[in-house]
Formats: structure tokens, sequence, C-alpha cells
């Protein structure tokens, strides 16, 4: 009964069909009002939106839907928006990272599943955008992202108040004894005042930008604040244009080439963005199909500089940068490194969309030749430690402790680290190396952001704010200092991070990639012989099948069957 080959639009296969299932495709979607001449062969656009009270920075996602729908309408095609799972990254436990790969499979299955020929993807939260993206690349159809914008700047007494980097801030202030309780609690009300996403330089941010970096959304994407009606009018001129897209044929792997990721390297390095996007634009990579090696971050992207003075490396906010001219100038600074070659979603370079972008605050965007910070790209290590490698954003580290050797103070899991961090007992002082394991892909289980440990409130009240701390955990985008992350392999997985006890040194030195534990091999190996794997955190559902399937940092973190993508042919009809 299929007639799937003589249409040329994906939709048609089901809308255009003269027979019994025919009826039954287009005779349930008319039941909300629409006319039998939506069925003729336009353009069916699939809006995915990941709206959800449990995810207040998409809570302003059915406004935008609507807009994109409007310019859907507008440009003569069919618009049906869809929910999919959505992650909330301050409410999920144990942390929004376990179910990016859940959600990823969610977004694929529900494109391919149904008559869409082309998708608008609605994304704000952390992991809500590479979830989309991942799955979305894995069906190749052509695809246009929209992020829901940051919020307004955070205020409180005065002064600018950044979510994420402000709570760290703040909570070792009280710890150290520098701030009261009242106060604390009152700065929480003053952080997040409007809708959007996190307005530092975070992983929402960091992501919004890749997205835009990586040709995925029309110019402007990545900093337009969440309630700044230029917000709706990107939404809308999206809808008009992924219409156009799907006539064009310009599907996801004709933008997300080799030459779009080697660019939103170089765009993290010049944003400062989050360590967060070197795992999340490894996944998307091997979904689409694109050879990523984790130790291109550093060839390709460690030696630029900053330009740009957000916290949490720098001081301003999100909407700061937009005024600044946003992220078509960073690129256009960019100018001497960028691939002038990558297309992007409006059919014309991302070189050609940014080349005359301007530049109203030096301060907040700074130029190629005077930056904000020199050789600010994510720097990847490697040693004994880290056979497959760790990560280190050096913009946000302390320069002095970049080359240091310490005496590791070892917590077995972040439980351990909870249960002993404040005790004043705690052999400790400004000079160790604070090691956690246990909570990488397979351990947290999910990649928990427990990187950025607390410092021990004896160290702090010498008023000292950053020491070295090595794990195989992710950190917050809004996070800041000395701080090693994803080693790998990670330490449930039996990597030597497992093997450190307290007392070892640890050596750090990011300028020579090295992160180096001093014991010797022999040792090593009858530690490794006394090892015990951590019991498995679950039996059964999904955390069974994350911690059965996932892979390590180095690799993106995806499922192992989930890599690569299939197309979005489907080999049978529903009846
Ligand atoms: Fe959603 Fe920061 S918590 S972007
Ligand atoms: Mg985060």
């Amino acid at each position: 009964m299929s007639d799937t080959k003589k249409f040329t639009r994906r939709s048609q296969a089901w809308f255009g069909r003269q027979d019994r299932d025919g009826f039954i495709y287009r005779s349930w979607v008319k039941n909300r009002g629409i006319p039998h001449d939506q069925f003729d062969g336009r353009p069916v656009i699939g809006i995915c939106n990941t709206y959800s009270e449990l995810t207040p920075c998409n809570s302003h996602f059915r406004a935008l839907a609507e807009q994109v729908k409007i310019g859907i309408w507008e440009a003569g095609g069919f618009p049906l928006e869809f929910p999919v799972m959505s992650l909330g990254e301050t409410l999920m436990r144990p942390t929004a990272m376990l179910f990016r790969n859940l959600a990823s499979m969610d977004v694929e299955e529900s494109i391919r599943a149904n008559p869409l020929d082309g998708v608008v993807l609605l994304m704000g939260c952390d992991k809500t955008t590479p979830a989309l993206l991942m799955g979305a690349s894995s069906v190749d159809l052509p695809t246009i992202g929209i992020s829901g914008g940051p919020m307004l700047s955070g205020k409180y007494r005065g002064g600018e108040l950044g979510s994420g980097t402000g709570v760290w801030q703040m909570s070792e202030e009280v710890r150290g004894g520098h701030m009261s309780q009242e106060e604390f609690f009152e700065a929480e009300s003053c952080m997040h005042r409007s809708h959007g996403h996190c307005m530092t330089m975070g992983t929402a941010s960091t992501m919004a930008s890749m997205v835009e970096a990586l040709g995925m959304s029309l110019p402007g994407n990545a900093a337009i604040p969440a309630v700044d009606a230029r917000r709706n009018v990107l939404a809308r001129n999206s809808g008009r244009r992924i219409v156009e897209m799907v006539k064009e044929d310009l599907i996801m792997s004709k933008i997300l080439t080799k030459a779009a990721f080697e660019n939103a390297i170089r765009v993290n390095a010049g944003i400062g963005g989050s360590t967060n996007a070197v795992i999340h634009l490894l996944a998307i990579a091997g979904r689409i199909g694109v050879d990523l090696k984790l130790e291109e971050w550093d060839k390709i992207g460690q030696q630029l500089p900053c330009l740009v003075n957000l916290q949490p490396s720098g001081k301003y906010l999100m909407e700061d940068f937009y005024y600044a001219g946003g992220l078509p100038s960073v690129i256009r600074e960019l100018e001497s490194v960028i691939d002038k070659s990558a297309l992007s979603a409006n059919g014309q370079t991302l070189w050609d969309n940014c080349k005359d972008a301007p530049n109203w605050n030096r301060d907040v965007i700074h130029a190629f030749d005077t930056p904000f910070k020199a050789a600010a790209g994510i720097a990847i290590l490697h040693g004994n430690l880290c056979p497959d490698g760790a990560v280190i954003k050096p913009s946000a580290a302390t320069p002095a402790l970049l080359k240091h050797t310490g005496r590791a103070v070892v917590f077995e899991n972040s439980d351990d680290l909870h249960k002993r961090i404040d005790d004043e007992n705690l052999d400790v002082d400004e000079n160790c190396v604070l090691v956690l394991k246990n909570c990488g892909p397979k351990g947290y289980p999910g990649m928990g952001e427990a990187g950025n440990m607390p410092l021990p409130p004896k160290v702090l009240r010498k008023g000292i704010t950053d020491m070295v701390r090595v794990s195989d955990a992710r950190m917050s985008g809004t996070a800041y200092g000395t701080v090693v992350l994803h080693v790998t392999p990670e330490a449930a997985a039996g990597g030597p991070l497992a093997l450190v006890q307290d007392g070892d040194l640890v050596e750090l030195d990011v300028e020579a990639r090295k992160l180096h534990l001093h014991v010797s091999d022999e040792e090593l190996a009858r530690r490794r012989a006394a090892w015990q794997a951590p019991k498995a955190p679950a039996d059964r559902g999904w955390v069974k099948l994350y911690v059965d399937h996932v892979q390590q940092a180095n690799l993106g973190a995806d499922l192992d069957f989930l890599v690569g993508k299939s197309g979005s042919g489907i080999p049978k009809d529903n009846h």
C-alpha cells in the first residue's frame, strides 16, 4: 500500500495519499480546524519544543513557538508543534546530563516517525541544546535552531549578579564568614528576574553561541535577551526561513561540516565558553558523522584569545554582550582564523553574516589584537592520571596555579566530599590538590557538575579563593577556578584516578599539557590489583541502560549505539 516513492516532499508520503491511510493521516489532524488545502504538499515543519515549568529557563517557549508558527504560515508552510523531554539544569537529580542522551532519543524518534519536512529546535537551558542537536542530527532533515535567550542581568544592591557565578562566589563568602545567611537569601530573589536562561557565559549561553557559530541558527541567536522583542523577531524569521530551507533541501549535514565544528571551537575560545561544550560538540559531531577528536579542541582553539569580558571569566553579563554587538562582533574579530567557507542556516556563509558586524563597546568585546585574555581556549591534558585526556579552562583559572605540584587530598565520591570538606580536622592546606573520584559518566551516574569542589573553610578564612582540583566530573559553565575536569578514563571505569591515595603528589603543568601522578607503575599495579569497582547505581531502567552503554567523556559521553545517523526513511506504513 505504500506509495512513498512518488512524492518529492517527505510529508506527502502521509498527507498526499488518496487512500484509506491518507484519510487517517489527514482526518485526525483536521480535528482542530485545519482546512483540507493545508495538505497540498506545502512544507510541513515540526516545532520541537522543550517548554516545561520544570525547566524555568525555557518557560517562555510557548510564546516563542507562536512566533515561529506565524513565520511558517507567512512563508507558506504548515507548522506542527510537538513536545519533547525537557531537561532543567537546576532541578533534575542527580544531574540533567544523565538524561541528555535520553532526550536526544526522544527528539530523533519523534522527528523520524512523523510527517515532517523540516524542523525548528527550541532550545534553552544547558542540556536541551545538545540533546536536540544530537537527536536531529541522527535524522538529518533541514533544521534550524532558536535559543530561548538569556535572562536580563541580575541586580543586587546596586551591582550585577550573574547566574550561577554569583551563587558560587557568595556561598564561599558565607562559608568563609564574610556574608550573612540573610544577605544570601535576599540575593536569591535578585538573581533571576525574567524569562530566559543563565545570563553569564555559562553552558547555556555557550551552547547558544555554539548554535550560532555552527551556522545552525540565524545571526544574533546567541545574545538577544529572552524578553527582548527582537528575540520574537528572530523566532518569526526562523519560521520563515525553515520553509525556504526545506525547498532548498538544506539539510543539517550540509551545515554541520568539519569546518563548522572547527569554527565553533574557535568561537568557544573567543567567548571564554564553558568546558561542557567540549563534550556536547564531540557528541553532536559523532551523530552527524564528523570526525572530531578531543585533542582538536587544544590544537584549534587553545592559542586563541578570549575577547569577551563576561562572567565567569570576566565581569559583564549577556545583556551587555548583546548591546555590545553579540556573537557576530566576536566572529568578525576572529577573521584571521575563521573558516570562511562554512555555510549557515540563512544560506550565506557564517563569515558573510558577520564580516561587517559592528562593535559598540570595546570593554565588553575586545579586539583580537588587544584581547581580554591571551591563549584562553580550552587545554587538553594528558599523563598517567588521565591517559585518554582531561580538560582545563585556563581563562577561568588562577595563573599561578597553572603549574603546581601538591599533596593529594582524596574524596572517594561526592558524598564523601560533602561529609568531610567542612571538617576542621581535615589535613589540608592551600597547596594541596583536591581529588574527587566517581563523578564521571558511569560513576555519578551522568557525570555530575561536581568538579568545582568547595574549598575547606580553614583555607577560605585565609582569604584564599582557589586551589587545584582534579576529578572525572564536569563543572558548571558558570563556575571558575583551577579545576581539572573530565579525567578519562573515569574512576568508576577503573581509570588511574581510582588509584590515587591521600598524600600522593599530583603535578599539574598546563603549559606542558601534563597531569601526572608521582606514584611508580609498580605501586599503581599493586593498587589496581586491590581495586574494586563501585556497585552499579541501578539494576533496571534508563540508568542501567545508560551506565551499560555510555562512552567516556573524551568521546562525548553519548551511548555507544546512538553514535551516527540513520536518516529520515521509514520502511513501513502504520496500518
Ligand atoms: Fe538553565 Fe542555567 S539553569 S541555563
Ligand atoms: Mg550548568
